[in-house]
């Protein structure tokens, strides 16, 4: 338990970790690494290196502060965290490393002694709330092993498959080498999966949505040729090859099974778990509207798949926005639309907005649909998102 004291020197320190938190947290990463370079077989290299990772930090450490005296407000972003951690095999052993670092870092930039009264209150308070993280994780991961057919951290699968979808976009199927039958998931959920990359001392691991409902024997994987190791899986990887991968972990997923309207709006490879959301937002008879933009030569990739969803579902519409169509009009059910995701476009489609709205895409994509459906007067409980390059202090601060 904190002290009234320890909870008002930690309230009083939220201004400072508002405007130095990024520069504090970029700190703690540099000596934490460098000490303990084994952290790079679970942290994306990219993600520390573009300031997102430690942006997501920094945005949580302020979060903290502030609520730091009802911090079950909390509860439902420690949740995200805590399935991100799963997903990455964070161990309660490390917490200590990460509880030495941060408040290192503080010491150095905050220019705070061992003795100061904030410091001795940060100690105590990552202390209790690296428990909370501790206790929900180890109850996900007992969760994970105890599902028939579940493992904890990874497990070696066969590439099956491999389908080019679009030209930058390549479906992955695989199959567990123990050929067991795959312990259910839910549409909307990713998986973290390691790669062996040549000349890299680490693994390198990336989180990939479902792109696909449940299947009992595989698991399909879309990719966008983007960076390092997405360009090693689409040029690199054969049918054959191992590769380690997590469970499904995320909260990604459709909210209840009620026959609420679903709005589902994507961008690039941000149309991977929408297609399992679709699918069962259909299965369930919610009624759904899709909405997708993508560059021309990849926005219809999915279409045949889509026109599928759609023949059984007379209450669902799915989208293709791209700007350069020649003109907007449907092929068979699918539409297609000559315009970018904007204010306009996404006011006629949703009229009133009844219903829970999902969006996925890069952070900027994001963060700028959750601004326009905000400004649309559409709640923030009804807003639901998953970041492709992790959950930037920005984004938190809009939801
Ligand atoms: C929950 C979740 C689900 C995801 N699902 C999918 C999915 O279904 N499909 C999918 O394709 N991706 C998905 N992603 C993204 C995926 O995890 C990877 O981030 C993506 O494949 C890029 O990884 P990479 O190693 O290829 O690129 P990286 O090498 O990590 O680069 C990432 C981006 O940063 C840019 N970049 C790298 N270095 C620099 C630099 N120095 N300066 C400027 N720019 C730079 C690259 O050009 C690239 O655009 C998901 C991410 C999350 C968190
Ligand atoms: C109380 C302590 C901690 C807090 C507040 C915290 C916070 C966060 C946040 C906000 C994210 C981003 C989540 C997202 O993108 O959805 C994250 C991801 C991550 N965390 Fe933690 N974390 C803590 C402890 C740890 C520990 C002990 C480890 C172990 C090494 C760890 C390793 C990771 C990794 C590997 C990621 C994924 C980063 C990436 O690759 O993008 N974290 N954490």
């Amino acid at each position: 338990m904190l002290s009234t004291d320890q909870m008002n020197a930690i309230k009083q320190s939220a201004p400072l970790l508002k405007a130095e938190g990024t520069k504090l947290v970029t700190v703690f990463y540099q000596n934490m690494i460098r000490q303990h370079p084994e952290l790079l077989n679970q942290f994306n290299k990219t993600n520390l290196m573009n300031g997102s990772q430690p942006e997501a930090l920094a945005a949580t450490l302020y979060q903290a502060a502030l609520h730091i005296d009802r911090l079950a407000d909390l509860l439902p972003a420690v949740k995200q965290i805590a399935h991100k951690h799963v997903s990455v095999m964070v161990k309660k052993e490390q917490y200590p490393i990460v509880g030495y670092h941060l408040l290192e870092a503080m010491k150095e930039v905050f220019g705070l002694s061992e003795e100061d009264d904030t410091l001795l209150a940060w100690k105590a308070a990552y202390d209790i709330i690296a428990n909370i993280f501790i206790t929900i994780e180890a109850e996900m991961m007992a969760e994970n092993v105890k599902q028939t057919g579940g493992w904890a951290d990874v497990k070696p699968f066969i590439l099956k498959k491999k389908k080019q979808e679009s030209p930058s976009l390549i479906s992955f199927y695989f199959v567990p080498e123990d050929e067991s039958e795959l312990p259910m998931y839910e549409a909307g959920q990713y998986i973290t999966v390691q790669v062996d990359m040549p000349g890299e001392a680490y693994v390198c691991s990336r989180q990939y949505s479902l792109s696909d409902q449940y299947h009992p024997s595989y698991y399909r994987i879309t990719v966008k040729r983007d960076g390092h190791v997405s360009t090693f899986l689409h040029d690199e990887m054969r049918e054959g090859d191992i590769l380690h991968v997590s469970m499904p972990q995320g909260m990604f997923c459709l909210q209840d099974d009620t026959k609420e309207p679903v709005y589902l709006i994507s961008a690039g490879s941000g149309v991977t778990p929408m297609i399992g959301l679709v699918k069962t937002a259909s299965h369930n008879n919610q009624p759904f509207t899709m909405i997708h933009a993508d560059r021309l030569e990849d926005v219809t990739a999915f279409e045949q798949e889509f026109e599928h969803v759609l023949t059984s579902s007379p209450e669902g519409r799915i989208i293709l926005c791209n700007e350069q169509f020649e003109k907007s009009g449907k092929s068979e059910l699918v539409e297609k639309v000559a315009t970018r995701i904007d204010r306009p476009f996404l006011q006629s489609v949703i009229g009133e907005g009844k219903g829970q709205f999902y969006v996925c895409g890069s952070p900027a994509f994001t963060q700028e649909m959750i601004l326009i459906l905000k400004a649309l007067d559409i709640p923030e409980e009804n807003i639901h998102f998953e970041a492709f390059g992790g959950q930037s202090m920005k984004e938190m601060e809009v939801v």
